[in-house]
Protein backbone atom coordinates (compact mmCIF):
# COMPACT_ATOMS: atom_id res chain seq x y z
CA UNK A 1 0.00 0.00 0.00
CA UNK A 2 1.43 3.54 -1.00
CA UNK A 3 0.91 5.56 1.73
CA UNK A 4 4.41 8.15 1.66
CA UNK A 5 4.34 11.51 1.38
CA UNK A 6 2.07 14.75 2.36
CA UNK A 7 -1.59 13.57 2.86
CA UNK A 8 -4.12 15.65 1.76
CA UNK A 9 -6.53 14.60 4.05
CA UNK A 10 -5.27 15.54 7.18
CA UNK A 11 -3.20 19.02 5.94
CA UNK A 12 -5.90 20.19 3.72
CA UNK A 13 -8.40 21.87 5.92
CA UNK A 14 -10.94 23.05 3.14
CA UNK A 15 -12.23 21.31 0.24
CA UNK A 16 -11.72 23.14 -3.27
CA UNK A 17 -14.77 23.93 -4.81
CA UNK A 18 -14.17 23.73 -9.02
CA UNK A 19 -16.74 24.90 -10.37
CA UNK A 20 -17.65 23.70 -14.41
CA UNK A 21 -20.91 25.84 -14.79
CA UNK A 22 -19.27 27.40 -18.00
CA UNK A 23 -18.24 24.21 -19.10
CA UNK A 24 -19.80 21.28 -18.26
CA UNK A 25 -23.20 23.13 -17.09
CA UNK A 26 -22.67 24.88 -20.41
CA UNK A 27 -23.03 20.98 -22.24
CA UNK A 28 -27.10 21.01 -20.74
CA UNK A 29 -29.15 21.25 -23.82
CA UNK A 30 -30.55 24.91 -24.28
CA UNK A 31 -28.00 26.21 -21.71
CA UNK A 32 -25.58 27.75 -24.42
CA UNK A 33 -23.78 31.12 -22.94
CA UNK A 34 -21.98 33.84 -24.61
CA UNK A 35 -18.49 34.92 -24.63
CA UNK A 36 -19.82 38.10 -21.83
CA UNK A 37 -22.37 36.32 -20.37
CA UNK A 38 -19.56 33.65 -19.36
CA UNK A 39 -17.43 36.25 -17.97
CA UNK A 40 -20.24 37.80 -16.07
CA UNK A 41 -20.58 34.45 -14.65
CA UNK A 42 -17.02 33.88 -13.58
CA UNK A 43 -17.12 37.58 -12.24
CA UNK A 44 -19.96 36.35 -10.01
CA UNK A 45 -17.78 32.76 -9.31
CA UNK A 46 -14.94 35.05 -7.79
CA UNK A 47 -17.33 36.67 -6.09
CA UNK A 48 -18.51 33.17 -4.49
CA UNK A 49 -14.91 32.72 -3.78
CA UNK A 50 -14.54 29.60 -5.88
CA UNK A 51 -10.90 27.39 -6.17
CA UNK A 52 -11.03 26.95 -9.53
CA UNK A 53 -12.93 27.68 -12.54
CA UNK A 54 -13.52 25.62 -15.75
CA UNK A 55 -14.45 27.87 -18.24
CA UNK A 56 -14.34 25.83 -21.26
CA UNK A 57 -13.05 23.39 -23.50
CA UNK A 58 -10.30 25.64 -25.18
CA UNK A 59 -9.78 22.88 -28.14
CA UNK A 60 -13.31 22.62 -29.11
CA UNK A 61 -14.23 25.88 -31.07
CA UNK A 62 -12.89 29.36 -31.37
CA UNK A 63 -16.05 30.32 -29.25
CA UNK A 64 -14.60 28.20 -26.59
CA UNK A 65 -11.17 29.64 -26.50
CA UNK A 66 -12.06 33.07 -26.71
CA UNK A 67 -14.45 32.73 -23.35
CA UNK A 68 -11.89 30.52 -21.59
CA UNK A 69 -9.02 33.40 -23.04
CA UNK A 70 -11.63 36.39 -21.51
CA UNK A 71 -12.44 34.39 -18.27
CA UNK A 72 -8.77 34.06 -17.61
CA UNK A 73 -8.12 37.63 -18.26
CA UNK A 74 -10.59 38.69 -16.12
CA UNK A 75 -10.87 36.35 -12.87
CA UNK A 76 -7.62 37.18 -10.46
CA UNK A 77 -8.33 34.94 -7.44
CA UNK A 78 -9.22 31.59 -8.67
CA UNK A 79 -7.16 28.95 -10.83
CA UNK A 80 -8.29 29.24 -14.48
CA UNK A 81 -8.48 26.30 -16.34
CA UNK A 82 -9.45 24.26 -19.98
CA UNK A 83 -10.88 21.08 -20.31
CA UNK A 84 -8.05 18.76 -23.21
CA UNK A 85 -8.34 15.36 -24.72
CA UNK A 86 -4.73 14.08 -24.42
CA UNK A 87 -4.05 15.01 -27.84
CA UNK A 88 -1.42 17.33 -28.44
CA UNK A 89 -3.54 20.24 -30.38
CA UNK A 90 -5.71 20.41 -27.46
CA UNK A 91 -2.95 20.36 -24.41
CA UNK A 92 -1.73 22.93 -26.69
CA UNK A 93 -4.91 25.06 -27.00
CA UNK A 94 -5.68 24.83 -23.44
CA UNK A 95 -2.00 26.05 -22.30
CA UNK A 96 -2.51 28.85 -24.69
CA UNK A 97 -5.96 29.98 -23.78
CA UNK A 98 -5.20 30.29 -19.93
CA UNK A 99 -1.86 32.33 -20.73
CA UNK A 100 -3.34 35.30 -19.06
CA UNK A 101 -4.77 33.91 -16.14
CA UNK A 102 -2.85 34.84 -12.99
CA UNK A 103 -2.96 30.89 -11.61
CA UNK A 104 -3.42 29.15 -14.41
CA UNK A 105 -4.15 25.81 -15.05
CA UNK A 106 -5.23 22.51 -16.90
CA UNK A 107 -7.53 19.56 -17.32
CA UNK A 108 -6.83 16.64 -18.76
CA UNK A 109 -9.09 13.51 -19.33
CA UNK A 110 -9.00 10.22 -21.42
CA UNK A 111 -12.11 7.46 -20.30
CA UNK A 112 -10.50 4.19 -18.81
CA UNK A 113 -13.58 2.01 -18.37
CA UNK A 114 -13.33 -1.07 -20.95
CA UNK A 115 -16.94 -0.34 -22.89
CA UNK A 116 -15.46 3.59 -23.85
CA UNK A 117 -12.16 1.98 -24.54
CA UNK A 118 -14.02 -0.47 -27.24
CA UNK A 119 -16.71 1.64 -28.70
CA UNK A 120 -15.89 4.64 -28.53
CA UNK A 121 -11.35 5.69 -28.30
CA UNK A 122 -11.18 1.78 -30.08
CA UNK A 123 -8.06 1.74 -27.99
CA UNK A 124 -6.12 -0.48 -25.76
CA UNK A 125 -5.49 -0.48 -22.13
CA UNK A 126 -1.93 0.21 -22.73
CA UNK A 127 -2.48 2.93 -25.94
CA UNK A 128 -4.75 4.58 -23.29
CA UNK A 129 -2.37 4.45 -20.44
CA UNK A 130 0.25 5.96 -22.94
CA UNK A 131 -1.59 8.58 -24.18
CA UNK A 132 -2.43 9.94 -20.48
CA UNK A 133 1.36 10.27 -19.75
CA UNK A 134 2.15 11.84 -22.60
CA UNK A 135 -0.36 14.52 -22.02
CA UNK A 136 0.27 14.99 -18.87
CA UNK A 137 4.29 15.26 -19.57
CA UNK A 138 3.99 17.61 -21.66
CA UNK A 139 1.32 19.82 -19.90
CA UNK A 140 3.45 19.64 -16.86
CA UNK A 141 6.62 21.07 -18.40
CA UNK A 142 4.34 24.42 -18.64
CA UNK A 143 2.33 24.56 -15.97
CA UNK A 144 1.97 23.74 -11.91
CA UNK A 145 -1.40 22.99 -12.07
CA UNK A 146 -2.24 19.98 -14.15
CA UNK A 147 -5.60 18.21 -13.14
CA UNK A 148 -5.94 14.54 -15.16
CA UNK A 149 -9.35 12.35 -15.49
CA UNK A 150 -9.91 9.07 -15.45
CA UNK A 151 -13.27 9.48 -17.15
CA UNK A 152 -15.94 6.94 -16.90
CA UNK A 153 -13.69 5.92 -13.78
CA UNK A 154 -16.71 4.25 -11.96
CA UNK A 155 -17.52 2.14 -14.37
CA UNK A 156 -13.64 1.21 -14.84
CA UNK A 157 -11.46 -1.28 -13.40
CA UNK A 158 -9.94 -0.11 -10.17
CA UNK A 159 -6.94 -1.82 -10.75
CA UNK A 160 -6.15 -0.84 -14.30
CA UNK A 161 -6.85 3.25 -12.85
CA UNK A 162 -4.36 2.13 -9.90
CA UNK A 163 -1.36 0.99 -12.82
CA UNK A 164 -2.21 4.20 -15.02
CA UNK A 165 -2.52 6.74 -12.42
CA UNK A 166 0.58 5.14 -11.01
CA UNK A 167 2.27 6.57 -13.81
CA UNK A 168 0.32 9.66 -14.14
CA UNK A 169 1.22 10.92 -10.87
CA UNK A 170 4.70 10.29 -11.46
CA UNK A 171 4.62 12.67 -14.98
CA UNK A 172 3.34 15.41 -13.06
CA UNK A 173 -0.45 15.38 -12.22
CA UNK A 174 -1.58 17.83 -9.08
CA UNK A 175 -4.67 16.70 -8.98
CA UNK A 176 -6.64 12.98 -9.87
CA UNK A 177 -10.63 13.58 -10.63
CA UNK A 178 -12.61 9.80 -10.55
CA UNK A 179 -15.67 11.33 -12.35
CA UNK A 180 -18.93 9.28 -12.09
CA UNK A 181 -19.34 10.56 -15.96
CA UNK A 182 -22.86 8.78 -16.27
CA UNK A 183 -23.73 8.95 -12.57
CA UNK A 184 -24.20 5.48 -12.31
CA UNK A 185 -22.63 5.12 -8.99
CA UNK A 186 -23.95 4.62 -5.20
CA UNK A 187 -22.56 6.59 -2.20
CA UNK A 188 -20.83 3.80 0.12
CA UNK A 189 -19.34 2.02 -3.60
CA UNK A 190 -18.25 5.19 -4.78
CA UNK A 191 -16.24 6.57 -1.78
CA UNK A 192 -14.75 2.89 -1.50
CA UNK A 193 -13.10 3.69 -4.77
CA UNK A 194 -11.31 6.62 -3.66
CA UNK A 195 -9.85 4.60 -0.62
CA UNK A 196 -8.69 1.75 -2.59
CA UNK A 197 -7.29 3.56 -5.09
CA UNK A 198 -5.50 6.40 -3.19
CA UNK A 199 -4.33 3.27 -0.58
CA UNK A 200 -2.23 2.19 -4.07
CA UNK A 201 -0.99 4.62 -5.81
CA UNK A 202 2.26 5.78 -5.00
CA UNK A 203 2.84 9.50 -3.98
CA UNK A 204 -1.16 9.66 -3.24
CA UNK A 205 -0.71 11.47 -0.59
CA UNK A 206 1.08 14.34 -2.44
CA UNK A 207 -2.01 14.74 -5.20
CA UNK A 208 -5.38 16.73 -4.52
CA UNK A 209 -7.98 14.23 -5.25
CA UNK A 210 -11.31 15.27 -7.12
CA UNK A 211 -14.69 14.32 -7.20
CA UNK A 212 -17.01 14.93 -10.45
CA UNK A 213 -20.25 13.44 -10.11
CA UNK A 214 -23.31 13.05 -12.34
CA UNK A 215 -27.01 13.35 -11.31
CA UNK A 216 -28.70 10.52 -13.57
CA UNK A 217 -29.86 8.48 -10.28
CA UNK A 218 -30.16 11.58 -8.39
CA UNK A 219 -27.13 10.81 -6.47
CA UNK A 220 -24.54 13.41 -7.54
CA UNK A 221 -24.62 15.60 -4.16
CA UNK A 222 -24.29 12.21 -1.66
CA UNK A 223 -21.41 10.44 -4.38
CA UNK A 224 -19.25 13.77 -3.51
CA UNK A 225 -20.13 13.59 0.05
CA UNK A 226 -19.18 10.43 0.27
CA UNK A 227 -16.04 11.03 -1.77
CA UNK A 228 -15.03 13.88 0.96
CA UNK A 229 -15.01 11.06 3.95
CA UNK A 230 -12.93 8.99 1.92
CA UNK A 231 -10.36 11.89 1.51
CA UNK A 232 -11.27 13.54 -1.28
CA UNK A 233 -10.39 16.98 -1.00
CA UNK A 234 -11.78 18.84 -4.29
CA UNK A 235 -15.43 18.53 -5.63
CA UNK A 236 -16.50 19.39 -9.46
CA UNK A 237 -19.95 21.04 -9.66
CA UNK A 238 -21.73 23.79 -11.09
CA UNK A 239 -24.79 26.52 -10.05
CA UNK A 240 -27.58 25.35 -9.63
CA UNK A 241 -27.03 21.69 -10.89
CA UNK A 242 -26.75 22.04 -14.45
CA UNK A 243 -24.99 19.69 -16.78
CA UNK A 244 -25.02 17.30 -18.65
CA UNK A 245 -28.43 14.90 -19.20
CA UNK A 246 -29.76 15.34 -15.15
CA UNK A 247 -26.60 17.84 -14.62
CA UNK A 248 -23.84 17.88 -12.51
CA UNK A 249 -23.14 18.06 -8.86
CA UNK A 250 -24.89 21.22 -7.27
CA UNK A 251 -22.55 23.70 -5.52
CA UNK A 252 -25.18 25.31 -3.22
CA UNK A 253 -26.21 21.89 -1.99
CA UNK A 254 -22.62 20.18 -1.33
CA UNK A 255 -21.35 23.88 -0.17
CA UNK A 256 -24.05 24.06 2.23
CA UNK A 257 -24.42 20.07 3.80
CA UNK A 258 -20.83 20.62 4.45
CA UNK A 259 -21.16 23.80 6.18
CA UNK A 260 -24.60 22.54 8.11
CA UNK A 261 -23.12 19.26 8.77
CA UNK A 262 -19.52 20.70 9.71
CA UNK A 263 -20.48 18.50 13.39
CA UNK A 264 -20.21 14.89 10.93
CA UNK A 265 -17.53 16.03 7.43
CA UNK A 266 -14.94 18.38 9.95
CA UNK A 267 -14.29 20.44 7.25
CA UNK A 268 -15.71 23.01 4.82
CA UNK A 269 -15.34 24.51 1.46
CA UNK A 270 -14.05 28.54 1.34
CA UNK A 271 -17.30 29.49 -0.50
CA UNK A 272 -18.58 33.34 0.29
CA UNK A 273 -21.98 31.59 1.50
CA UNK A 274 -23.84 34.75 0.98
CA UNK A 275 -23.47 35.01 -2.77
CA UNK A 276 -25.23 31.61 -3.69
CA UNK A 277 -28.44 32.62 -4.58
CA UNK A 278 -26.97 35.85 -6.37
CA UNK A 279 -25.25 33.61 -8.55
CA UNK A 280 -28.33 31.18 -9.11
CA UNK A 281 -30.47 33.95 -10.24
CA UNK A 282 -28.00 35.55 -12.41
CA UNK A 283 -27.73 32.08 -13.79
CA UNK A 284 -31.13 32.03 -14.45
CA UNK A 285 -31.41 34.86 -16.26
CA UNK A 286 -28.72 34.23 -18.24
CA UNK A 287 -30.08 30.77 -19.53
CA UNK A 288 -33.19 31.70 -19.07
CA UNK A 289 -34.33 28.87 -16.92
CA UNK A 290 -36.14 29.41 -13.64
CA UNK A 291 -34.83 26.97 -10.83
CA UNK A 292 -38.12 24.35 -9.69
CA UNK A 293 -39.62 26.00 -6.36
CA UNK A 294 -38.57 22.77 -4.34
CA UNK A 295 -35.02 23.34 -5.60
CA UNK A 296 -33.14 22.97 -2.10
CA UNK A 297 -31.17 26.18 -1.21
CA UNK A 298 -32.43 28.46 -4.00
CA UNK A 299 -35.71 27.00 -5.02
CA UNK A 300 -38.49 29.79 -4.30
CA UNK A 301 -39.86 27.36 -1.07
CA UNK A 302 -36.74 26.21 0.22
CA UNK A 303 -37.36 28.37 2.84
CA UNK A 304 -40.96 28.72 2.94
CA UNK A 305 -43.08 26.76 6.20
CA UNK A 306 -46.82 25.75 4.69
CA UNK A 307 -47.99 24.32 7.70
CA UNK A 308 -49.72 25.35 10.25
CA UNK A 309 -47.70 23.39 12.96
CA UNK A 310 -43.71 24.23 11.25
CA UNK A 311 -45.29 27.96 11.01
CA UNK A 312 -46.37 27.93 15.02
CA UNK A 313 -42.72 26.23 15.80
CA UNK A 314 -41.06 28.69 13.52
CA UNK A 315 -42.48 31.40 15.33
CA UNK A 316 -42.14 30.54 18.40
CA UNK A 317 -38.16 29.30 17.57
CA UNK A 318 -36.51 29.40 14.32
CA UNK A 319 -34.45 26.07 14.97
CA UNK A 320 -37.28 24.17 15.14
CA UNK A 321 -37.80 23.09 11.92
CA UNK A 322 -35.04 25.58 10.16
CA UNK A 323 -31.53 24.01 9.49
CA UNK A 324 -30.21 26.89 7.98
CA UNK A 325 -31.15 30.38 7.60
CA UNK A 326 -32.07 32.33 4.36
CA UNK A 327 -29.42 35.28 4.85
CA UNK A 328 -26.04 32.75 5.00
CA UNK A 329 -27.19 31.87 1.32
CA UNK A 330 -28.30 35.44 0.00
CA UNK A 331 -31.82 35.25 0.23
CA UNK A 332 -32.63 39.04 0.57
CA UNK A 333 -34.93 38.92 3.77
CA UNK A 334 -36.83 41.69 1.68
CA UNK A 335 -37.30 41.12 -1.86
CA UNK A 336 -39.01 44.13 -2.13
CA UNK A 337 -36.19 46.89 -2.89
CA UNK A 338 -37.12 50.70 -4.76
CA UNK A 339 -39.50 52.77 -6.10
CA UNK A 340 -39.53 55.57 -8.44
CA UNK A 341 -38.49 58.15 -5.46
CA UNK A 342 -35.19 55.96 -5.34
CA UNK A 343 -32.08 57.72 -6.21
CA UNK A 344 -29.19 56.61 -8.73
CA UNK A 345 -26.88 55.81 -5.79
CA UNK A 346 -29.46 53.20 -3.78
CA UNK A 347 -29.67 51.39 -7.18
CA UNK A 348 -25.80 51.32 -7.71
CA UNK A 349 -26.05 50.09 -4.09
CA UNK A 350 -29.03 47.32 -4.59
CA UNK A 351 -26.77 46.18 -7.96
CA UNK A 352 -23.76 45.26 -5.76
CA UNK A 353 -25.88 43.46 -3.08
CA UNK A 354 -27.64 41.51 -5.93
CA UNK A 355 -23.85 40.47 -6.96
CA UNK A 356 -23.97 42.65 -10.37
CA UNK A 357 -20.71 44.68 -11.40
CA UNK A 358 -21.31 48.41 -12.09
CA UNK A 359 -18.40 48.67 -13.88
CA UNK A 360 -19.29 45.85 -16.36
CA UNK A 361 -22.56 47.49 -16.99
CA UNK A 362 -24.01 50.74 -18.96
CA UNK A 363 -25.31 52.42 -15.13
CA UNK A 364 -26.86 55.05 -17.04
CA UNK A 365 -28.95 53.11 -19.28
CA UNK A 366 -29.80 50.90 -16.83
CA UNK A 367 -31.15 53.62 -14.16
CA UNK A 368 -32.99 54.98 -16.92
CA UNK A 369 -35.17 51.21 -17.32
CA UNK A 370 -35.33 51.20 -14.23
CA UNK A 371 -37.20 54.16 -13.69
CA UNK A 372 -38.96 53.60 -16.99
CA UNK A 373 -40.25 50.55 -15.52
CA UNK A 374 -41.01 51.97 -11.94
CA UNK A 375 -43.65 54.33 -14.31
CA UNK A 376 -45.12 50.93 -15.27
CA UNK A 377 -45.41 48.86 -12.17
CA UNK A 378 -46.17 49.77 -8.41
CA UNK A 379 -43.08 47.50 -6.87
CA UNK A 380 -39.85 46.76 -8.24
CA UNK A 381 -38.48 43.41 -7.25
CA UNK A 382 -34.72 42.17 -7.02
CA UNK A 383 -35.76 39.80 -9.64
CA UNK A 384 -37.32 42.77 -11.89
CA UNK A 385 -33.31 44.98 -11.42
CA UNK A 386 -31.47 41.63 -12.29
CA UNK A 387 -33.99 41.06 -15.68
CA UNK A 388 -33.97 44.38 -16.96
CA UNK A 389 -29.93 44.50 -16.26
CA UNK A 390 -29.19 40.89 -18.00
CA UNK A 391 -31.70 41.96 -20.94
CA UNK A 392 -29.34 45.25 -21.25
CA UNK A 393 -26.00 43.39 -21.50
CA UNK A 394 -27.58 40.88 -23.49
CA UNK A 395 -28.28 42.94 -26.68
CA UNK A 396 -25.15 44.11 -26.43
CA UNK A 397 -23.12 44.55 -29.64
CA UNK A 398 -26.06 42.39 -31.10
CA UNK A 399 -26.42 41.95 -34.94
CA UNK A 400 -30.03 42.20 -35.15
CA UNK A 401 -30.98 45.09 -33.05
CA UNK A 402 -35.09 45.33 -32.18
CA UNK A 403 -36.09 49.08 -33.03
CA UNK A 404 -39.81 49.32 -33.19
CA UNK A 405 -43.03 47.05 -32.94
CA UNK A 406 -46.34 47.38 -33.03
CA UNK A 407 -49.27 44.88 -33.35
CA UNK A 408 -52.88 45.01 -33.65
CA UNK A 409 -55.46 42.43 -33.37
CA UNK A 410 -59.38 42.55 -33.05
CA UNK A 411 -62.45 40.18 -33.57
CA UNK A 412 -62.39 41.57 -37.32
CA UNK A 413 -59.30 41.43 -38.65
CA UNK A 414 -56.30 38.80 -37.97
CA UNK A 415 -53.06 39.53 -35.78
CA UNK A 416 -50.90 41.64 -37.24
CA UNK A 417 -47.30 43.06 -36.42
CA UNK A 418 -44.95 45.28 -38.07
CA UNK A 419 -41.89 45.08 -37.07
CA UNK A 420 -38.73 47.69 -37.48
CA UNK A 421 -35.22 46.09 -37.02
CA UNK A 422 -31.34 46.86 -37.31
CA UNK A 423 -29.74 44.22 -39.11
CA UNK A 424 -25.84 44.95 -38.86
CA UNK A 425 -26.58 48.43 -38.40
CA UNK A 426 -28.97 49.34 -41.18
CA UNK A 427 -32.74 49.65 -40.52
CA UNK A 428 -35.42 47.41 -41.94
CA UNK A 429 -39.52 46.77 -42.12
CA UNK A 430 -41.49 44.30 -42.15
CA UNK A 431 -45.12 43.09 -41.60
CA UNK A 432 -46.74 40.22 -41.68
CA UNK A 433 -50.03 38.85 -40.13
CA UNK A 434 -50.37 35.26 -37.74
CA UNK A 435 -52.19 33.02 -35.67
CA UNK A 436 -51.72 35.54 -33.03
CA UNK A 437 -49.29 38.37 -31.80
CA UNK A 438 -46.58 36.48 -30.63
CA UNK A 439 -46.75 34.12 -34.07
CA UNK A 440 -47.24 37.20 -36.26
CA UNK A 441 -44.47 39.16 -35.28
CA UNK A 442 -42.13 35.80 -35.18
CA UNK A 443 -43.13 36.02 -38.89
CA UNK A 444 -42.31 39.37 -39.36
CA UNK A 445 -38.84 38.60 -37.68
CA UNK A 446 -37.82 35.68 -39.97
CA UNK A 447 -38.43 37.65 -43.33
CA UNK A 448 -36.15 40.44 -41.66
CA UNK A 449 -33.86 38.03 -40.34
CA UNK A 450 -33.80 35.66 -44.07
CA UNK A 451 -33.81 32.98 -42.16
CA UNK A 452 -36.63 30.61 -40.58
CA UNK A 453 -35.68 28.18 -37.94
CA UNK A 454 -38.09 26.02 -35.79
CA UNK A 455 -39.67 26.86 -32.81
CA UNK A 456 -38.32 24.33 -30.45
CA UNK A 457 -39.88 26.01 -27.12
CA UNK A 458 -41.25 29.06 -26.39
CA UNK A 459 -42.04 29.67 -23.09
CA UNK A 460 -43.38 33.23 -21.16
CA UNK A 461 -43.21 33.41 -17.51
CA UNK A 462 -43.67 36.38 -15.14
CA UNK A 463 -41.14 37.28 -13.29
CA UNK A 464 -42.62 38.73 -10.22
CA UNK A 465 -46.49 38.68 -9.20
CA UNK A 466 -49.21 40.71 -10.83
CA UNK A 467 -50.98 41.80 -14.06
CA UNK A 468 -48.10 44.72 -14.37
CA UNK A 469 -44.85 42.18 -13.71
CA UNK A 470 -41.46 41.71 -15.97
CA UNK A 471 -42.40 39.03 -18.61
CA UNK A 472 -39.78 36.86 -19.49
CA UNK A 473 -39.71 34.81 -22.73
CA UNK A 474 -37.33 32.22 -23.26
CA UNK A 475 -37.07 30.13 -26.48
CA UNK A 476 -35.05 27.35 -28.24
CA UNK A 477 -34.81 27.44 -31.86
CA UNK A 478 -32.91 24.80 -34.39
CA UNK A 479 -31.09 26.03 -37.67
CA UNK A 480 -28.90 23.78 -40.07
CA UNK A 481 -28.18 21.15 -37.10
CA UNK A 482 -27.68 23.86 -34.35
CA UNK A 483 -29.73 24.83 -31.32
CA UNK A 484 -29.65 27.95 -29.23
CA UNK A 485 -31.53 29.25 -26.89
CA UNK A 486 -33.31 33.01 -26.77
CA UNK A 487 -34.23 34.93 -23.72
CA UNK A 488 -35.90 38.31 -23.22
CA UNK A 489 -37.50 39.85 -20.40
CA UNK A 490 -40.26 42.97 -21.09
CA UNK A 491 -43.02 44.69 -18.84
CA UNK A 492 -45.00 43.93 -22.33
CA UNK A 493 -44.93 39.82 -23.25
CA UNK A 494 -45.07 40.39 -27.14
CA UNK A 495 -41.48 42.56 -26.99
CA UNK A 496 -40.47 39.92 -24.67
CA UNK A 497 -41.04 37.77 -26.98
CA UNK A 498 -39.81 39.44 -29.93
CA UNK A 499 -36.42 39.86 -28.05
CA UNK A 500 -36.06 36.68 -27.03
CA UNK A 501 -36.29 35.52 -30.84
CA UNK A 502 -33.36 38.03 -31.67
CA UNK A 503 -31.59 37.22 -28.94
CA UNK A 504 -31.52 33.47 -30.42
CA UNK A 505 -31.04 34.99 -34.21
CA UNK A 506 -28.02 36.61 -32.60
CA UNK A 507 -26.76 33.70 -31.00
CA UNK A 508 -27.24 31.54 -34.48
CA UNK A 509 -25.29 33.83 -36.21
CA UNK A 510 -22.41 34.07 -34.40
CA UNK A 511 -22.78 30.14 -34.07
CA UNK A 512 -22.72 29.81 -37.38
CA UNK A 513 -19.69 32.59 -37.84
CA UNK A 514 -17.48 30.57 -35.72
CA UNK A 515 -18.11 27.41 -37.65
CA UNK A 516 -17.22 25.27 -34.89
CA UNK A 517 -14.84 22.01 -35.33
CA UNK A 518 -17.02 18.66 -34.57
CA UNK A 519 -15.79 16.91 -31.44
CA UNK A 520 -17.40 13.75 -32.49
CA UNK A 521 -18.19 10.87 -30.04
CA UNK A 522 -14.74 11.42 -28.46
CA UNK A 523 -15.76 14.85 -26.55
CA UNK A 524 -17.15 14.89 -22.76
O1 LIG B 1 -18.26 13.64 -16.62
C1 LIG B 1 -17.07 13.57 -16.93
O2 LIG B 1 -16.43 12.52 -16.92
C2 LIG B 1 -16.42 14.80 -17.37
C3 LIG B 1 -14.95 14.73 -17.57
C4 LIG B 1 -14.53 15.38 -18.81
C5 LIG B 1 -14.25 15.24 -16.36
O3 LIG B 1 -17.05 15.82 -17.48
ZN1 LIG C 1 -18.99 15.65 -16.40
Amino acid sequence: MATEGIDPVTTSDYVRIFDTTLRDGEQSPGATMNVAEKVAIARQLERLNVDVIEAGFAASSDGDFESVRRVAETVTTPIVLSLARTRELDVDRALKAVEGARNPGIHIFIATSDIHLKYKLLMNREEVLTSAVWAVERASKHMSHVEFSCEDASRSDWDYMVSLLREVVAAGATVINLPDTTGHAIPEEYGRMFTYIRERVPGAGKVRWSAHCHNDLGLAVANSLAAIQNGVRQIECTINGIGERAGNTSMEEVVMALRTRKDLFGIESRVETRQIYPASRLLCQVIGWPVPPNKPIVGDNAFAHEAGIHQDGVLKHKLTYEIMKPEEVGIPSNKLVLGKHSGRHAFVDRLGQLGVDAAAIDVNKAFAEFKALCDKKKVVYDDDILALVTEESRRRGDFYELADLSVSSSNSSPPRAEIVMRVGGEERRSAATGDGMVDACYKAIYQLAGVHPVLERYAVKAITGGTDALGEVSCLVRHNGMTVPGQGAHSDIVMASALALINALNRLKSALRRNPEQLGEEGP
